[in-house]
């Protein structure tokens, strides 16, 4: 997640910038020397060791250049805490079979091994990095917990922002992916699809920057904004100081409700 200083300042001069980095140190997480220190944290996340995947480290924008144009958007690589995934999968309390699961920005699949706990009807995950891509392919081939029920899971190559959506009730989930260009291209596109295909979506959004453009859009109502704790164990094998994730969720007002228990 590249969090940068010189947007943040312009957005929020300087006192707001001051006031902001007391709650989120993570605005200058940046291998840059203006960067705030990372918190120490567990080089190996359990949910690895335990399933036989790897899907930790951190990983800068930097570090992931493709030569495409979605570079420039590139928030950088981590994966999401398990216990705040779950938290929210849990909390959206759909009939998951009806929906497709998406993750824009999956990096090395974390994210898709979760959703998998959860009877969706098919997983996907778009990322960017074909190195990312490649690490999430062989995670999902290698995760078979008995707590798995969604095996139908596709990892897609690609920038987000060209990615066309499928058909049917949608749970779209970003962390953060991504800035501002490709954010705008993403939520037009999900729109457009709206107008085409008037239908169950849920958009999670964690870590929300770009709040506003949701909050904006007449496709859409807020369903909640929380601040999700996570566990103990969690917080061992996080890069950042914060012990809790801001998380919030959208529906279409368009469609009907198929999946709703
Ligand atoms: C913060 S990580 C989240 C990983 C995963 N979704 C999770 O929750 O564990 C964001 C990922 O988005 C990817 N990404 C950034 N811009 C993208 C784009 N335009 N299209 C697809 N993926 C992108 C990055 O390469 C990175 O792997």
């Amino acid at each position: 997640m590249q969090f940068r200083l010189r947007r943040s300042l312009a957005e929020r001069g300087w006192a707001g910038f001051a006031a902001s980095l007391l709650t989120d140190p993570r605005l200058i997480f940046r291998r840059d020397p203006d960067a705030a220190p990372l918190k120490p944290f567990a080089p190996r996340h359990p949910f690895d060791a335990q399933h036989g995947v790897e899907t930790g480290g951190i990983l800068f924008p930097e570090d992931l250049s493709t030569g495409k144009p979605g570079d420039l958007c590139n928030n950088g690589y981590f994966g999401i805490a398990p216990s705040v995934f779950r938290q929210i999968c849990d909390r959206l309390a759909i009939d998951y079979r009806a929906f497709t699961f998406v993750d824009l920005g999956s990096g090395k699949g974390r994210a898709l091994l979760l959703a998998s706990e959860f009877p969706f009807r098919a997983i996907v995950g778009v990322e960017l990095s074909p190195r990312l891509h490649r690490a999430a392919m062989e995670n999902v081939a290698h995760y078979r917990p008995p707590a798995q029920r969604c095996t139908n899971i596709l990892c897609v190559e690609g920038d987000a922002a060209e990615y066309r959506l499928p058909a049917g009730p949608l749970v779209l989930y970003m962390w953060n992916a991504f800035e501002g260009p490709v954010f705008e291209k993403v939520v037009t596109a999900l729109e457009d699809s709206l107008q085409r295909d008037p239908r169950e979506v849920y958009v999670v959004y964690v870590h929300p920057e770009l709040d506003r453009r949701l909050a904006g859009s007449p496709c859409f109502r807020r369903l909640w904004f929380s601040e999700i704790e996570m566990s103990e164990e969690d917080y061992q094998a996080y890069a950042f100081p914060p012990h809790a994730e801001v998380c919030t969720v959208y529906r279409s007002v368009t469609g009907e409700t198929p999946g709703r228990t």
